[in-house]
């Protein structure tokens, strides 16, 4: 399929990464197009694991561009650390493999600096970000007091730009957090190194996307975060700051969305979510406790532990209808084994009444009740399955189950962290 759109369908860590990386072998092209180093997309080849947070997950196969849209909130500081740490682990990564749109906002050390003193003004009302500078970017990017990564490269029109908007957050950080301000001259010259470096990246990406589309070559757009913490559709405040499906592509990307072929959900065969907000099918108890430890469910940007749950066939549906998904990807499901019965959220109820669809009518999720469903579990390790028909009667009676509850085609499971350990269902 000429051009993908693979986005996450839940809060985030539903395996995006794994999955691009595995659909990466047909493409030519693997393209970020928003969100910033808050992502934590793991990849396993062969006992090695690898986390990426700005560069795409199609890096680990030769030959593949893999490119940075301008809707990506870049951290030139975190994109050079993974550039040199993929390089010491034999990755080749250059201009030729790597590309970063001079376009994409920049996230400066006083946007991290001020994600975590505004998250702390907020106190109990925090909404758990990854302390990444992702709010405080977007926010300047809307503002239209941004910086970008053509900025860098011109060094009096960045130091320009930087004491422009500097004075303005120093007196934010002083006068509000009661925080050290940050010094121009060391700000200054911290980045202005760097510039020279990101040089042989940068390009005109959106118009090396539409060309190679146009000549026929295939694209995967990797959304990072999830649906339900998308800004306009997700759970609101509690989100991130982009649009992270394939709504976010056309901005984020400069890619025209009627070229947008195919999308693609990913979503655990379970949920899991990290930071505050309302999680309806979420389980506080031994069950919750079992699926974290039994799924590794620590976040692979913070190493803060997920809160899990049961999977939500209300708000999937949601987030499938939403992208106009044509199939979606299960992980995980090898984490299901071994429980005697497994709950599916199939409805919402709050205040007397009962929500079959996502109640996107009501202000918050908060106080929501969830309908549960149980279905038999299975005993037999699924990890070595590569076909559907291996699976055991009561896994694919689950997997069906879901499907129908969801409304949308299954076209891939995943088994295990390994690339190989799929079992496709007609992608
Ligand atoms: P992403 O942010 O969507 O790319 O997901 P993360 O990498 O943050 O989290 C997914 C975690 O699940 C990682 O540790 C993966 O290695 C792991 N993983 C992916 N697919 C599977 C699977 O099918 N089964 C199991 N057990 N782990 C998986
Ligand atoms: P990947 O791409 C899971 C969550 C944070 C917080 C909220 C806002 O690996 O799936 P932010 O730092 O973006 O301002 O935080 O969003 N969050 C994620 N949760 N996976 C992610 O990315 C996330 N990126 C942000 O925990 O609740
Ligand atoms: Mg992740």
């Amino acid at each position: 399929m000429p051009s993908t759109s693979v986005f996450g369908a839940q809060w985030g860590d539903e395996g995006k990464g794994k999955i691009i990386d595995r659909l990466a072998r047909e493409a030519d092209i693997v393209a970020r197009y928003q969100g910033g180093a808050n992502a934590g997309h793991t990849v396993v080849v062969a006992d090695e694991k690898y986390v990426l947070h700005l560069i795409p997950s199609g890096i680990l196969h030769p030959g593949k561009i893999n490119v940075i849209g301008n809707g990506v909130a870049v951290d030139p500081l975190v994109l050079l650390e993974e550039v040199d740490g993929l390089r010491q682990r034999g990755i080749a990564v250059d201009g030729s493999n790597l590309v970063v749109s001079a376009g994409a906002h920049l996230i400066l050390e006083h946007h991290k600096r001020l994600d975590i003193l505004s998250e702390r003004w907020k106190g109990t009302g925090r909404i758990g970000t990854t302390g990444r500078g992702i709010g405080p970017a977007y926010a300047d990017k809307c503002s239209r007091t941004g910086l970008r990564v053509g900025d860098l490269l011109d060094a009096d029109r960045f130091r320009e730009r930087l004491e422009a908007t500097l004075i303005e957050k120093n007196a934010w950080i002083a006068k509000v957090h009661g925080e050290e301000p940050f010094d121009l001259e060391q700000s200054f010259q911290r980045y202005a190194a760097i510039g020279e470096r990101l040089a042989p990246f940068v390009r005109d990406t959106g118009a090396l996307l539409r060309r190679s589309y146009a000549e026929g070559r295939s694209i995967l757009f990797e959304g990072a975060q999830g649906m339900l913490l998308d800004l306009d559709h997700g759970t609101y405040p509690y989100v991130t700051s982009s649009n992270t499906g394939v709504g976010g592509i056309g901005p984020g990307a400069g890619f025209p969305p009627s070229k947008i072929d195919r999308a693609i959900g990913i979503a655990k065969a379970y949920c899991t979510r990290v930071g505050e907000g309302p999680f309806p099918s979420e389980d506080h108890g031994a069950q919750g406790e079992r699926l974290r430890e039994l799924g590794c469910e620590y976040g692979a940007t913070t190493g803060r532990p997920r809160r899990c749950g049961w999977f939500d066939a209300v708000s999937a549906r949601y987030t499938l209808e939403l992208n106009g998904a044509d199939g979606w990807v299960m992980t995980n499901l090898d984490v299901l084994t071994s429980f005697e019965e497994i709950p599916v959220a199939v409805a919402y109820e709050a205040r007397g009444e009962r929500y079959a669809e996502y109640p996107a009518s009501l202000p918050s999720l908060d106080g929501i009740e969830v309908v549960l469903e149980k279905r038999p579990g299975w005993k037999e390790d699924i990890t070595g399955v590569r076909r559907y028909e291996d699976l055991p009667q009561a896994a694919r009676a689950y997997v069906e189950w879901v499907e129908e509850a969801v409304g949308t085609p299954i076209v891939l499971l995943s088994v295990g962290p390994e690339r190989d350990q799929v079992i496709p269902r007609g992608i």
